[in-house]
């Protein structure tokens, strides 16, 4: 059997493997789009910051690609043939987090039945990926600031060191140096974990990457659902470019994947694409809760009733266009009527096509 992996985006040649694992390989080796100069810039950084093991720390908003870039680091990496051990910080339940990270000896608790590896031990030579790092307990905290500065650890119930062969690599999108301020997270600990940074900007500061990673994951999308080749129409690239991604570039790619499930013709059109994120966006503002009395549940209700393909569009479209009536056709006070900012409004009409 031979597997094929297609062209991703322009000039990428079509390349077979009659080995799986050499596929998967040369996937997770391709599957990075960089195209906007301020992405080019940062996968020069983590090319450098990729040859030392001095510990990374990777900041940026969520879905922006954190984990994506620490496991690049490690393929950049000497320690490539190593383990990538990624432990996400903010699942481990604290009463078993030291037996979780550092492992434990027979015997060492109640229900340790039997001699157990941490995830410290299971990066040894490879690296060790402390994803959510500013959800971390305070116990927590120390524990792992000991690890990082003595460079050993100790299984729970033994008092023999095992050394610590681990490039660090932590992530997380609270703000640290505010964490810290509070309180709730140890400056020690910050300054340990940020000797090289890596700032992950949002999607909607590096709007080169949005059309080749919609490109990108439409082709992917498409392989995986086994569908024949599909566009993006060019009204559907204008919403994807006015759009302000709170999610980032996990949301594009859900955008994209259910945009494939509900697309006809082979063509992405914007009635296709679920912008309802950009609620997100706004800064919330203290509402009173929509109460059936209003009259609004009771009107969607019989929206609902009479159904429809692209219903939240029109609803939506609806919506704006009441605000413009009761506004006077003043964007401003629509946007204040509807309690977001000018620019998403602007997104949302052009979207509409409501801007002339
Ligand atoms: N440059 C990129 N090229 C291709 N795909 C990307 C890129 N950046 C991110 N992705 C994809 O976007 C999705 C989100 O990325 P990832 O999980 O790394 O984000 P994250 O910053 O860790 O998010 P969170 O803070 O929510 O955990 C993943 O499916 C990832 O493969
Ligand atoms: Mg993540």
């Amino acid at each position: 059997m031979t597997y094929t992996r297609h062209a991703l985006q322009a000039g990428d040649k079509v390349v077979t493997f009659d080995n799986p694992n050499a596929y998967a390989r040369s996937i997770r080796a391709t599957a990075l789009v960089f195209e906007d100069p301020v992405s080019q810039a940062l996968q020069e950084r983590m090319s450098r910051v990729s040859q030392s093991d001095a510990t990374v720390l990777i900041i940026g908003e969520t879905g922006t690609g954190k984990e994506l870039v620490a496991r690049q680091l490690h393929r950049l990496s000497a320690r490539r043939d190593k383990p990538f051990i990624a432990v996400n910080c903010a699942a481990l339940p604290e009463n078993l987090v030291e037996s979780e990270l550092f492992g434990h000896e027979r015997g060492a608790f109640t229900g340790a039945i039997g001699q157990r590896k941490g995830w410290f031990e299971a990066a040894s030579g490879g690296t060790l990926f402390l994803d959510e790092v500013g959800d971390l307990p305070l116990a927590t905290q120390v524990k792992i600031l000991r690890a990082l500065q003595e460079r050993e650890i100790h299984r729970v119930g033994s008092r023999t060191p095992i050394p610590v062969d681990v490039r660090f690599v932590a992530a997380t999108n609270v703000n640290l140096e505010e964490a810290v301020r509070a309180g709730r997270f140890r400056e020690d600990l910050y300054y340990r974990l940020n000797v090289a940074k890596l700032d992950l900007p949002p999607l909607r500061a590096r709007p080169g990457d949005i059309l080749p990673l919609a490109d990108y994951f439409l082709r992917l999308y498409q392989d995986r659902l086994g569908l024949a080749p599909a566009v993006l129409s060019s009204a559907a690239r204008a919403a994807l470019l006015a759009y302000p991604w709170p999610g980032n570039i996990r949301e594009l790619e859900n955008m994209v994947h259910h945009a494939l499930l509900v697309m006809r013709d082979n063509i992405i059109r914007p009635r296709d694409l679920n912008f309802t994120g950009y609620r997100l966006f706004v800064e919330p503002q203290p509402a009173a809760p929509v109460a059936e009395g209003d009259g609004l549940v009771s009107a969607l209700k019989a929206v609902f009733a009479r159904g429809g393909a692209s219903l939240y569009a029109e609803i939506e479209k609806t919506v704006i266009q009441t605000a413009f009536a009761a506004a006077g056709d003043n964007q401003v006070h629509a946007a204040k009527l509807l309690g977001v900012s000018r620019n998403v409004l602007r997104h949302r009409m052009k979207i509409y096509g409501l801007l002339s």
